[in-house]
């Protein structure tokens, strides 16, 4: 541990930059308890590298459960500009096997292997955009490295900061955001806790997310970007909310790892009758594998141990968004990927089959 940092501190006097096609091993170095079920993790690049983010993307982690790994998107939390580390901020869920690990068992020292930046979840850069930040629970995460961003950038903004939480107790991140909000002037933030158990004192209004609770808040909804993370029904509420308030689909951007993986049988590819195998080819991991007509192209890089990052399998994320060199896919996405991101050669290998031989650029 000890030649560990020593070796991160000497190789930082070089700055050279974390290069998320090859860098992925990373070191935790430090644990900070957020509120009762909720902890931030901070971690360094082994060798020092800086890394170079933008707030609202996220890293995806191989976390190691018993004789697994299980592989899992974190937001980052922290401020692009303190490109030395970055932060992640992860609540306990029950039965939720990754986050329990990473409360159980990272410790300082700890290195844990992850890929990324990763994620499309980013601000407008057009700083006369007005913003309306909505979170759920620990959907806050991708909302304060923006708030963070902000604040560090001193650039004039209009944001509204709406934070909604099951009760006060659950609040992350309640006291640092309050204080952001006293110096930054074009922040206004609105705490929403569902109920007040543990803090029956707490001045503001209850409840859940309403059309009546946004028209208060943001008068001017129809006028701003509206950029939300959340639980599934939290985003879902958000989302008819601020439609039939006047937002343009346009202006609405959300962020969610709910999304239901695909968990295709593991069956060799000559297996199937009448089914075609092709040649997959990951020219920069120089490794060439089998896939048949009918196995996604992901699926089966994993089986065969190709890195390849991805996170919903489903067509929706756009993580594994890679460039296809030469062949032809049959791809069925559910719009993790634009028209102009096809006609340039791009595919999704999470809901993409091969057509013909394939060379990959991974
Ligand atoms: S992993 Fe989400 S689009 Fe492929």
């Amino acid at each position: 541990m000890a030649t560990d940092l020593m070796q991160m501190q000497g190789n930082a006097q070089g700055l050279s930059d974390w290069d998320k096609e090859h860098d992925d091993t990373l070191v935790c170095i430090d644990i900070h308890q957020e509120t009762h079920d909720v902890r931030s993790f901070t971690f360094a690049s082994l060798e020092g590298k800086r890394f170079s983010f933008e707030s609202g993307q996220y890293f995806l982690f191989d976390i190691p459960v018993g004789n697994d790994v299980e592989a899992r998107c974190y937001s980052i939390s922290s401020s692009p500009h303190r490109p030395n580390t970055f932060t992640v901020t992860v609540k306990r869920v029950a039965n939720g096997r990754a986050s329990n690990w990473l409360h159980d068992n990272l410790a300082t020292g700890t290195k844990l292997k992850a890929q990324g930046p990763l994620g499309h979840f980013i601000r407008p850069r057009d700083t006369a955009r007005k913003l309306l930040l909505l979170s759920g629970g620990s959907g806050i995460t991708p909302v304060m490295s923006i708030v963070r961003d902000l604040a560090d950038r001193c650039e004039p903004a209009d944001v509204i900061f709406v934070h909604a939480a099951r009760t006060p107790l659950d609040l992350i991140f309640r006291q640092e955001l309050s204080w952001l909000a006293s110096r930054m002037k074009g922040l206004r933030l609105h705490f929403l806790p569902e109920g007040v158990d543990g803090e029956p004192s707490w001045p503001g209004l209850t409840g859940r997310i309403s059309p009546e609770f946004i028209k208060l808040a943001v008068p001017d909804i129809a006028d701003r970007t509206v950029m939300c993370c959340g639980p599934a029904p939290f985003m879902a509420a958000a989302r008819s909310i601020t439609s039939a308030l006047g937002v343009h689909p346009a202006n609405y951007l959300e962020e969610s790892f709910d999304a239901t993986v695909v968990d295709e049988a593991a069956i060799a590819p000559a297996e199937i009758p009448g089914n075609k195998v092709f040649q997959v080819e990951f020219s920069k991991q120089a490794r060439k594998i089998e896939v048949s007509s009918e196995q996604t192209v992901l699926s089966s890089a994993k089986k065969s141990g190709v890195r390849l990052p991805s996170s919903c399998s489903n067509g929706v994320c756009g993580t594994c968004k890679s460039k296809l060199l030469s062949g032809s896919v049959e791809m069925n996405h559910n719009g993790g990927i634009r028209q102009r991101e096809i006609d340039a050669g791009l595919f999704l290998p999470c809901c993409s089959k091969p057509l013909s031989d394939l060379v990959v650029d991974r």
